[in-house]
């Protein structure tokens, strides 16, 4: 089907894909500023969650969630963009009070259907994180996997902050999991290309150091040659410039790591994520 194969050797690329991909990736440039409606609610649970679904990575990153907020049996935690629910699930079998958002009704099915098999009680609202209606409702508040920096728009990301510190009780925790810029820019390879049973993936990436935006154009082809061509874009934050956007929307962060690990400090060029954890300014 494929006349020749592109083997393409630049910096921090090493990937063979089928020529006739190439023209069709490179020439999705427009930014599309609700990128997330479609690819969150038709592309991402179906190719893109895939090693997220892995239930021992989920209690990794649930039992640290419980080291580092250290909360009473009981409390109350808000999953924020908490998709089909995979930290919301765990976090009520270890008995706390847990309430997930999500604007993705598809996927806050799947989690409520888990959550109903499982008899756990945890309510679910199909919210945008841009406008939550909790006032001092929760003991914490945790926004995991790169949930955070989808709006173009500056303004849109600060708003989601600041609906946080209203929803958080007074001394509320804010434990916020995003991926660490340098190594975003620095280690993810360019260009990757993988199959998914029948469908080809190609992802094509670039970050532009004047926005801050990290973009990423996925072309899916399947065995008839139909093109799906997708854009994502997410704001990427350094250490100081999270804090300080924190600081602004009333949060003070009190502590970073580099993973999943209590014992793992954050370090700019080591550190795969940049998980900052974050208390309610009174
Ligand atoms: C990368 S997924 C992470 C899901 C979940 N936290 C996890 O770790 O499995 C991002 C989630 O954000 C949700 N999302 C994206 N934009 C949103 C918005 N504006 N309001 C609410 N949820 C949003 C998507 O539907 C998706 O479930």
């Amino acid at each position: 089907m494929f006349n020749y194969w592109v083997l393409d050797l630049r910096p921090n690329t090493l990937l063979f894909y089928p020529a006739h991909f190439k023209n069709k990736f490179m020439s999705n440039n427009n930014i599309k500023n609700n990128w997330y409606q479609d690819f969150y609610t038709k592309f991402y649970f179906t190719y893109f969650h895939q090693k997220k679904d892995d239930v021992f990575q989920t209690k990794k990153e649930v039992d640290f969630i419980c080291k580092i907020l250290k909360l009473p049996s009981g409390a109350k935690i808000l999953d924020l963009a908490c998709g089909q629910g995979r930290h919301t699930l765990e976090l009520a079998l270890q008995n706390f009070d847990i309430t997930g958002v999500d604007f993705n009704q598809q996927a806050l099915g799947v989690a409520r259907a888990k959550a109903q098999k499982n008899n756990l009680p945890i309510k679910f609202f199909p919210y945008d994180i841009r406008s939550l209606p909790f006032k001092n409702e929760f003991d914490a508040i945790i926004c995991m996997y790169t949930s955070f920096g989808y709006f173009i728009n500056e303004k849109e990301n600060i708003k989601v902050l600041k609906g946080v510190a209203q929803s958080l009780k007074a001394d509320g925790l804010f434990l916020l999991d995003l991926p660490n810029k340098y190594w975003t820019i620095h280690k993810i390879p360019r260009k990757t290309y993988r199959k998914f049973k029948n469908t080809s993936i190609l992802e094509s990436r670039s970050f532009d150091s004047v926005k801050k935006i990290f973009h990423n154009r996925i072309t899916l082809t399947n065995g008839k040659n139909r093109i799906e061509k997708i854009s994502t874009y997410l704001r990427l934050y350094d250490l100081k410039e999270i804090k300080n956007k924190l600081a602004g929307s009333g949060l003070k962060c009190l502590k970073s790591f580099g993973n999943y690990n209590i014992k793992i400090n954050f370090e700019t060029k080591k550190s795969p994520r940049m998980i900052v954890l974050a208390k309610k300014n009174n």
